[in-house]
């Protein structure tokens, strides 16, 4: 089976509504037909300042997050990037392929330093696209599905695995970002047209999976819309209700141009009403089920440890082609 890849960066106490329909999703919609592996980037969430003890925590609850989202340990790879010691040693060859120019001008790299200036960001902010092309051409995978933001990280990573290949011998093969178009973008519901991102500057404008759904309901039912009345599709005019649209469409399954039929002549306010309900039937199953898991982290860990081991496997033989191919001597 063709294999498939992706991971989460565990970097806040609840996945958000962006993460679910633009990626883990289609994880869990994946894993019958592709050979899959799925990771908590916890490397990755130390770019930035964390407390250690929230990390551990959070790491944990991005598992049981997964999977209740669907992701089943039974037939996927499940594993935390810090139990694969190969991802960072990947990742310091992928470094050293990497143009201190190509990596200044990430655009997430740009973005993240905007306000703060780049001398007070860690070196690790700057490399963590050369971690995440490691993360990724270590496992040979065909497909990478993320949503949009992560775009520009995947041709970086095919770059890199070219340009390795080129430069000593074929190893890897590029991977194709699996973005669906319909959910590559959930916006924030503050400001429909900023993506939907934990690190947003309002609360109100993320649905966070694990919070109360009442507090997620009272989001939908307080979106920005627009000042007209007419329900329709048009992501440029009216970003707020062609956001709601995209999240209805994809809750329920219903093309957005049968919702703009069952919504005309209605206001807004049906269309949130109706919605804050969908999101409360969804999240609420979704919710108590993470929340179960969480009694039994010892399953949990187990889970993670089985994960570990299968991706290890992989991935240290890939390392060995790695090592060899850059001229490293093998250890007696
Ligand atoms: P992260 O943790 O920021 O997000 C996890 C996934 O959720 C997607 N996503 C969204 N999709 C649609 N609309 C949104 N508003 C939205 N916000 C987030 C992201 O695109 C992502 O797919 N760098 C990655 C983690 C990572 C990774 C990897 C992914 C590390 N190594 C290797 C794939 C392969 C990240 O920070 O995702």
């Amino acid at each position: 089976r063709p294999r498939v890849l992706s991971g989460i960066q565990p970097t806040s106490d609840s996945m958000h509504l962006g993460n679910y329909l633009g990626a883990t999703r289609q994880w869990a919609a994946m894993q019958d037909e592709f050979d899959s592996f799925f990771f908590i980037a916890d490397l990755h969430a130390i770019t930035v300042p964390h407390d250690p003890k929230q990390l551990r925590e959070r790491c944990r609850r991005s598992a049981a997050q997964l999977l209740a989202a669907g992701v089943d340990p039974e037939r996927s790879t499940i594993f935390l990037q810090s139990h694969v010691p190969a991802h960072a040693q990947a990742g310091w060859v992928m470094q050293c392929l990497t143009g201190f120019g190509e990596a200044r001008r990430m655009t997430q790299f740009k973005d993240k330093t905007a306000k703060q200036g780049e001398n007070t960001a860690s070196v690790g902010l700057l490399t963590y696209p050369m971690l995440m092309a490691a993360d990724i051409l270590l496992y040979r995978p065909q497909y990478v599905p993320v949503g949009e933001d992560q775009r520009q990280h995947l041709e970086l990573t095919r770059d890199l695995g070219q340009r390795f290949n080129s430069r000593y011998k074929k190893t890897f093969r590029l991977p194709e970002p699996y973005i669906l178009k319909e959910t590559a973008k959930i916006f924030d519901l503050q400001e429909p047209t900023a993506k939907m991102s934990k690190s947003s500057s309002s609360p109100t404008g993320i649905i966070e999976l694990l919070d109360d759904p009442k507090v997620s309901a009272k989001k939908i039912r307080s979106a920005v819309t627009d000042s007209e009345t007419e329900i329709r599709f048009d992501e440029e005019n009216k970003p707020g209700v062609s956001n709601l649209l995209r999240i209805y469409s994809a809750l329920t399954g219903d093309s957005v141009d049968s919702l703009v039929d069952k919504y005309a002549g209605q206001g807004y306010g049906a269309l949130k009403g109706d919605l804050a309900d969908v999101l409360v039937d969804w999240v609420t199953p979704f919710r108590d089920r993470t929340f179960e898991l969480l009694e039994h982290p010892t399953e949990l860990d187990q889970i993670l440890r089985a994960g570990a081991e299968r991706a290890n496997a992989i991935a240290d033989r890939t390392l060995a082609d790695i090592y060899d191919r850059v001229g490293f001597v093998p250890p007696l």
